[in-house]
């Protein structure tokens, strides 16, 4: 089945009991038994719901993965996974990971001692050189947030192979329309689908796809243990989501592709990270890896005043935090979703004061170039 298929017919489509085309909000907590101690298919929804089911089975075909599984949040997906670890563990991530990330990894799990250290993993010979005897997994982000930095999946599939790693993707930027990284050769796929799977601003969650059994069945233990679950109207929210993401995805990149090319034209614009230009370095591995670049695009106006002053005069770009939605967003990481990081990294990793990042909705271009010309003028 062709990706665009899958998101209209792929998992669970359908409600076996009432044929119901769209699968129904299964409200409940608990399920009657017809036995003590016999249940049926559920038991509990902390253990399974049949929306969230649904759902969980439909990332798992989106990925090429086996195993799919909800949670409240793309941090509680994130937290999730790496309850699969030990203290004494260590992980080696991306640098210029969502910032979210890098807190919980610096101030959460290390008071758990699972210690991380960061490298730029587009730079595949750095991630060798970091590996220790308790590496445990390489986490990669890509592109990443909010440089669009492209690390090689195949490369980084293969150093894990070799060292006996678990290779964890978030997908979340490129979406499993245009990159399914479990086919790459990745361990653990997973989103914050609070972002393009969603695709309308109206739900956090997260989700993870595997490909393994001895995977699944560890994370479902992890889920139903620590219970960071999805609940089912948000669960019955990402259905419906997901029945659009490659429509919204196409025309989200045709709209990026032609705000690059605009952005390159302004003399404002001191850089322009989008990975669909040419002559970004992770170009020619995006193409490989991937079959579309998205639409994130990051650019430097030179500086905090110059970057505040765009945005004042802006209509149709909405400054707010997160990403990946019908309409465009536009923030300054460096204040916002960066802004956990603190200052002297953000300048190692690039994040000026003056980089605005967009979000590229379906608008239609004209109209939100037209904006952009206005402001920069
Ligand atoms: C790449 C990436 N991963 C994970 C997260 C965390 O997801 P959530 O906000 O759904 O908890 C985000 C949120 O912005 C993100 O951008």
């Amino acid at each position: 089945m062709k990706a665009k298929t899958k998101m209209i017919h792929g998992g669970i489509t359908s409600d076996e009991h009432t044929g119901a085309v769209s699968v129904p909000i299964y409200q409940t907590s608990t399920y009657q038994q017809k036995q003590a101690g016999n249940p049926g298919d559920y038991e509990y929804s902390r253990t399974g719901n049949p929306t969230r089911h649904a759902l969980e089975s439909v990332i798992a075909d989106l990925e090429n993965g086996t195993a799919g599984f909800a949670f409240g949040s793309g941090m509680g997906a994130i937290t999730s996974v790496m309850m699969l670890f030990e203290a004494g563990d260590h992980i080696v991530m991306t640098d210029d990971i969502y910032g979210g990330s890098y807190r919980l990894m610096s101030h959460v799990w290390d008071q758990f001692h699972l210690s991380t250290t960061y490298v730029d993993t587009s730079h595949s010979e750095e991630v060798e050189v970091a590996i220790q005897p308790n590496t445990k997994a390489l986490f990669i982000e890509t592109p990443t947030n909010p440089l669009l930095k492209i690390t090689d999946i195949w490369k980084m599939a293969e150093i894990a192979k070799k060292h006996d790693l678990l290779l964890i993707v978030d997908n979340t930027f490129a979406t499993p329309y245009f990159q399914q990284p479990l086919s790459l050769g990745a361990d653990i796929v997973l989103h914050s689908a609070s972002k393009y799977i969603g695709g309308h601003s109206d739900v956090v969650a997260g989700l993870v796809a595997v490909k393994s059994d001895a995977l699944a069945e560890s994370i479902h233990f992890i889920q139903n243990s620590a219970g960071a679950i999805l609940g089912p109207q948000d669960a019955w929210l990402l259905l419906r989501g997901i029945k659009t993401l490659a429509l919204r995805m196409e025309a989200i990149e045709q709209n990026t592709k032609q705000i690059a090319a605009f952005l390159q034209e302004q003399k404002q614009v001191s850089s322009i990270y989008y990975p669909g230009l040419a002559a970004h370095p992770g170009h020619e591995i995006a193409k490989q890896q991937a079959t579309g670049f998205g639409g994130m695009i990051s650019f430097d106006v030179g500086s905090e005043k110059a970057a505040d002053s765009l945005l004042e005069r802006l209509q149709y770009f909405t400054l707010a935090e997160s990403l990946g939605a019908v309409e465009t967003l536009i923030s300054i990481p460096a204040k916002m979703t960066h802004a956990s990081i603190p200052p002297e990294r953000r300048k190692e990793l690039g994040i000026t004061d003056g980089l605005i990042r967009l979000s590229v909705g379906i608008e239609d271009s004209e109209d939100l170039m037209e904006d952009l010309e206005q402001a920069m003028e």
